[in-house]
């Protein structure tokens, strides 16, 4: 039984007073959660200690946006897994598609790769996305794509138990455009990651989880969810108002 991930990656967006605000209206409309479903925040770095302080004795997780694979030295402007994990959170998104295609093409799988490494390490658990393009879908790529990025970024990985891991279908032509994989494409795409897990970790890949990530909002959130293999979801623009995110965890807790 594995309990739905519902992750919020605010992208660099918010400030600290407007961050405070969107907590309080989550956890104040949040329903009851318990242990069905799971509630991530995921704030710029800079506002990780803050939330972790605003979260407290909410049902509310935090994880960052990225982090850098070695763990200290002369590395400007770069944020280590143990310093993500100094602040409290628990998850960290890694390989997000802004990151390997929009921002100068920072990223590259063997780059994931070691993030992923670095972030178990330090007892976080990595959010890795995985996604095609549109020319990649239209050429009849995707499953290609998707095999690749992950069999690149988990070599040699080894999570100790399920919830080491999550993993984030996102096709890129979905993200921020208004446009969201149908909920067959979606599982098409799940089932076949879920395959791939198999292939790498046995049995373990029935427990770990899998979100879609791209225009996922309250009114096709739940249809999404209701999918064998989807697990949850990563959300980017519906996670920065509280009614949009807490009706995208209603409706997980009813699937
Ligand atoms: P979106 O972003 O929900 O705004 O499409 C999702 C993501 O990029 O993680």
């Amino acid at each position: 039984m594995r309990t739905p991930l519902i992750a919020g990656n605010w992208k660099m967006n918010m400030d600290l007073h407007s961050a405070r605000v969107l907590v309080s209206g989550i956890v104040s409309e949040l329903p009851a959660v318990a242990d069905k479903v799971e509630v991530a925040i995921c704030p710029s770095y800079v506002y990780l200690f803050p939330m972790a302080k605003a979260i407290a004795g909410s049902p509310l997780q935090l994880g960052a946006q990225d982090l850098f694979f070695e763990s200290a030295g002369a590395f400007t402007g770069e944020v280590s897994a143990a310093m993500v994990a100094d602040t409290g959170a628990r998850y960290a998104i890694l390989g997000h598609s802004e990151r390997r295609h929009t921002i100068g093409h920072l990223e590259d799988d063997w780059m994931i790769h070691r993030k992923v490494a670095a972030a178990l390490a330090a007892s976080l658990t990595p959010i890795l996305c995985v996604g095609e393009t549109l020319a990649e879908r239209e050429a009849g790529q995707t499953l290609e794509v998707v095999t690749f990025q992950l069999v690149a970024a988990l070599n040699g990985i080894k999570p100790a138990k399920a919830s080491d891991l999550v993993v984030a279908y996102e096709p890129v032509w979905a993200i921020g455009t208004g446009k969201t994989a149908t909920p067959q494409q979606a599982q098409e795409v799940h089932a076949h990651i879920r395959a791939e897990l198999r292939g790498l970790y046995g049995d373990l890949a029935d427990e770990i989880r899998i979100l879609y990530g791209g225009s996922m909002k309250p009114d096709n959130a739940a249809e999404l969810i209701g999918q064998a293999d989807v697990d949850g979801g990563l959300i980017g623009g519906a996670s920065l108002k509280p009614a949009s995110f807490v009706g995208i965890i209603a409706a997980a807790l009813a699937s």
